[in-house]
């Protein structure tokens, strides 16, 4: 039997069992409650976590002690709970991998969603999964269904990820795009400037405005609500297929926030989950509000049972709609492991809270500015206020380039990074896995040095 066959007859089992089990399974996860867990973490000797503590946040991670973790928002370290879900299911694939795919992969991925949901504070049926912040925003921009003339705006502040998925898009499609700048220096930029900025930007062929939440160039958080009030507005005069779709790519802002979609009031966010939320490498999401989701064509098929059933049948009349969260997910198999332990990531943020994990992500990045601030030959370009704020804090150093920083830094045990832009800056992200005396040995060694 080929891979094929089989992968034939197991989606028909998928699809015979799809309806009842959506929303509905209990699972082999290592363990699936917090208390077990933490009840297994005692039996095997280690300290139990306390998630009100940070040095027992930090201590689920094996990140090395012997430095200070100011990138690790680049791709995140697993704590604890994540790496032993990881090895369970690797084990479970490893003894038995079709029967084990076979009896789990269905509910496994619906548990995952409905973890995503419950930390979101959204709707599981809303979320699709992908491996990356890129994949989610290039299936985004692929696949949003825009007419001769229509076009999207992005901004100059986002990374290479949504310009270049846009670009591509646009040269297979013919569909135009733009971006303009939101402010003209992000330390001193204001939310009426940025606002205004937008209003100003959108055309009456503008169907979607593609931003991203915190920049990674200045560490700039953007008045998302604000952004998005602005845009009902000007929808407010427009018929319903030439509303602009507000788009985020939100994955700086993902895991350090305290707000949910709704909140921030867009239609897409879109993130990687292997940055601040710490989830498994190769792990991500796309939220789409249910009308914005009626505006994407999939780009990747989805193995969804509507429409590997309407591939079986010859397509008839096509697929009827499941949900987002099937139709828009990407199929083919993948790194099974890696994504189903992804609940355990969520779980983790919602022991600890999403807001704690805010106000710590917050309090640490504004000593870290407030230091920064006080050395004479450095200029902080990230804002002060925690309104256009986050985690990460991007700076300058009079007469001296980024890299030659970074090493210095390196050499004395500090890891930081440098933003992946024309402009480059110094860039750190205090998080749960740094403290107060990391920001100090920060401080200390950037005095020596600059
Ligand atoms: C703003 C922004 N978006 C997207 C990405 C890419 O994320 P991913 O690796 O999840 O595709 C990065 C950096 O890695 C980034 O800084």
């Amino acid at each position: 039997m080929t891979r094929e066959d089989a992968r034939t007859i197991d989606r028909r089992s998928f699809i015979a069992r799809s309806g009842a089990v959506l929303g509905a399974a209990t699972l082999l996860a290592g363990c699936d409650d917090a208390s077990e867990r933490a009840a297994a973490t005692s039996a095997s000797g280690q300290e139990a976590f306390d998630p009100t503590d940070w040095s027992s946040v930090r201590g689920e991670f094996e990140l090395s002690p012997d430095l200070v973790h100011l990138a690790a928002f680049v791709l995140a370290s697993h704590p604890r709970s994540v790496r032993t879900a990881i090895e369970h299911y690797a084990a479970g694939l490893d003894e038995d991998t079709n029967g084990y795919l076979s009896s789990n992969e269905v509910a496994l991925d619906d548990q995952v969603r409905s973890a995503a949901a419950q930390y979101m504070g959204a709707d599981a049926s809303d979320i699709a999964l992908t491996d990356s912040t890129t994949m989610g925003l290039a299936m985004l921009y692929s696949g949003l269904e825009l007419r001769d003339g229509e076009e999207i705006l992005a901004t100059t502040h986002d990374f290479y990820s949504t310009h270049e998925s846009i670009r591509l898009r646009s040269e297979r499609n013919g569909n135009s795009w733009r971006k303009i700048d939101l402010f003209s220096d992000s330390a001193t930029a204001s939310v009426d400037e940025i606002v205004t900025n937008v209003e100003r930007g959108i055309r009456p062929e503008t169907r979607a405005l593609a931003i991203t939440w915190v920049h990674s160039s200045t560490g700039m958080k953007l008045p998302v609500r604000a952004i998005a009030d602005a845009l009902q507005e000007i929808n407010g005069d427009r018929d319903e297929d030439e509303q602009v779709l507000l788009c985020v790519d939100g994955v700086h802002g993902f895991g350090n926030q305290d707000v949910s979609p709704a909140d921030l009031g867009c239609d897409f966010l879109v993130s990687g989950c292997h940055k601040w939320l710490f989830g498994p490498r190769g792990t991500g999401l796309i939220w789409g509000h249910p009308s914005a989701w009626e505006r994407v064509v999939p780009t990747i098929p989805a193995f969804a049972p509507n429409s590997m059933m309407a591939w079986i049948n010859g397509r008839g009349d096509g697929p009827a709609k499941l949900s987002p969260a099937l139709d828009q997910t990407p199929g083919g198999f993948h790194s099974f492991e890696n994504r189903w332990a992804l609940k355990e990531a969520f779980e983790f943020h919602d022991a600890i809270g999403r807001d704690r994990v805010a106000a710590r992500t917050q309090e640490l990045a504004q000593m870290l500015k407030e230091g920064l601030s006080e050395l004479a030959s450095v200029r902080v370009v990230t804002p002060v206020d925690a309104e256009l704020s986050a985690g990460i804090v991007c700076f300058e150093v009079t007469g001296a380039q980024a890299p030659e920083i970074l090493t210095q830094l390196r050499d004395q045990n500090i890891s930081a990074s440098v933003t992946p832009y024309a402009q480059l800056y110094l860039r750190m992200g205090p998080s749960i896995v740094t403290s107060e005396t990391d920001i100090d040995k920060t401080l200390d060694a950037l005095s020596r040095i600059v």
